[in-house]
């Protein structure tokens, strides 16, 4: 059996993206069908439609979302028809060297759906990041489907699918931000902020907030940071020294993804301290530092992945804070929208006036 529905396509680079019935098939082994309820609109999913990740035209964007599952195929046990599950973009296989070596949220050969979900003359789609959920029902591998408490609002939950999961896991797991810490965090949009929070989970003593614009600045103080810098006025390796008894941040989260902020977090950084980038370059973009400077300054300057996440462990539990009161995802849905509202919602995202819309099914 298959399922028409109606969903998000981007046909050719650069183009509006269109509302297409597109067609699901049923679950095959290893494979669960989504019913979406909730799907915010990403950075990367505008990356995909300009023709930046690759050029597997037509795709179906959508990728930080939450539903529940309405089937699932032959040998599926860890999720069932009626589970409440956040789509995560990184399902482990167990066998590769990073998972055989314990170190599972570096998998090398995570899973996706086998079958292809297609437009209604046949043509293949490519689901963003392997999920596809600017949908009504998706086609994904079970691995995917993280189930967390229903007691979550689908819009909130979703978000922990992507950009919010990076900016916590940059600096709860790759930063390894600890109680006392002085932590920066250069770029304050959905991901940013979210390192802001993560930061704050982990007991950061002082969380120095970074951007060029003073409307994410205040965002990122009602999420917790302690100071701000806006660095289109004020020199930031300065502010964050200055903030820091002249020595710098012990960690700092670069979330933008350009070289001039990368090296602004690695000179802002306190000797021995960690620079973490979670802000992803495009392929010209080039780094030049003082080899010495490297060395001298010594720590670590790591990349974080998706934070570093195992979807297994981190979204129930982050979920679970969530619903204490403890988590406010619930602070980077700026709006719900329709389906058919994608692109404006891309307009808004490029203007700098949302954190996150998320389409509402
Ligand atoms: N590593 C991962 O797994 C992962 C996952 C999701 C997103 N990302 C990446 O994280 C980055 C941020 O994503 P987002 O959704 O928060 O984007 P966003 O557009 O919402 O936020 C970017 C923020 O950076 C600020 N900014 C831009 N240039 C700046 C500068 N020179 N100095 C200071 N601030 C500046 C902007 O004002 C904005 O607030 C993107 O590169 C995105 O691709 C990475
Ligand atoms: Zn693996
Ligand atoms: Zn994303």
């Amino acid at each position: 059996m298959t399922h028409q529905v109606r969903a998000v396509v981007a046909r050719e680079q650069g183009a509006p993206v269109s509302l297409e019935t597109i067609i699901v098939p049923d679950p095959g082994p290893g494979e669960a069908l989504v019913k979406v309820e909730a799907c915010g609109v990403c950075h990367t999913d505008l990356h995909y439609r300009e023709g930046g990740i690759n050029d597997d035209f037509p795709f179906l964007l959508g990728h930080e979302a939450a539903g529940v599952v309405e089937a699932v195929g032959e040998g599926v046990t860890d999720v069932a028809p009626g589970d409440f599950v956040i789509l995560n973009w990184r399902a482990v296989c167990g066998q590769c060297r990073a998972c055989l070596r314990g170190r599972p949220w570096y998998c090398f050969d995570t899973h996706n759906a086998k079958q292809k979900m297609t437009l209604l003359d046949g043509t293949e789609l490519s689901p963003a990041l392997g999920i596809g959920a600017f949908a009504e029902k998706t086609l994904v591998a079970a691995g995917q489907c993280t189930k967390v408490d229903r007691a979550a609002s689908p819009a909130a939950a979703g978000l922990l699918g992507c950009g919010v999961m990076a900016g916590i896991g940059a600096a709860i797991n790759t930063g390894n931000v600890g109680r006392g810490d002085t932590v920066a965090v250069i770029g304050c949009g959905g991901v940013g902020d979210a390192a802001v929070v993560g930061a704050n989970l982990a007991g950061a003593a002082k969380i120095i907030a970074v951007d060029l614009d003073d409307r994410k600045l205040a965002t990122a103080v009602k999420l917790g940071a302690t100071h701000t810098v806006n660095s289109q006025q004020t020199d930031p390796v300065e502010a964050i020294r200055e903030l820091t008894a002249g020595f710098g941040a012990d960690v700092v989260i670069e979330a933008v993804g350009r070289p001039e902020t990368y090296k602004q977090a690695f000179y802002a950084r306190d000797l021995a301290g960690t620079v973490v980038l979670v802000g992803v370059p495009t392929p010209e973009m080039k780094l030049e530092l003082p080899l010495l400077d490297v060395f001298g300054r010594g720590g670590a300057l790591k990349s974080s992945w998706y934070g570093d996440c195992l979807p297994s462990r981190d979204f129930p539990m982050l979920i679970d804070l969530h619903l204490q009161g403890r988590l406010p995802l619930d602070a980077f849905v700026t709006e719900t929208i329709a389906l058919d509202e994608v692109e404006k919602a891309f307009e808004r995202m490029h203007a700098g006036d949302v954190l996150r819309s998320v389409v509402v099914f």
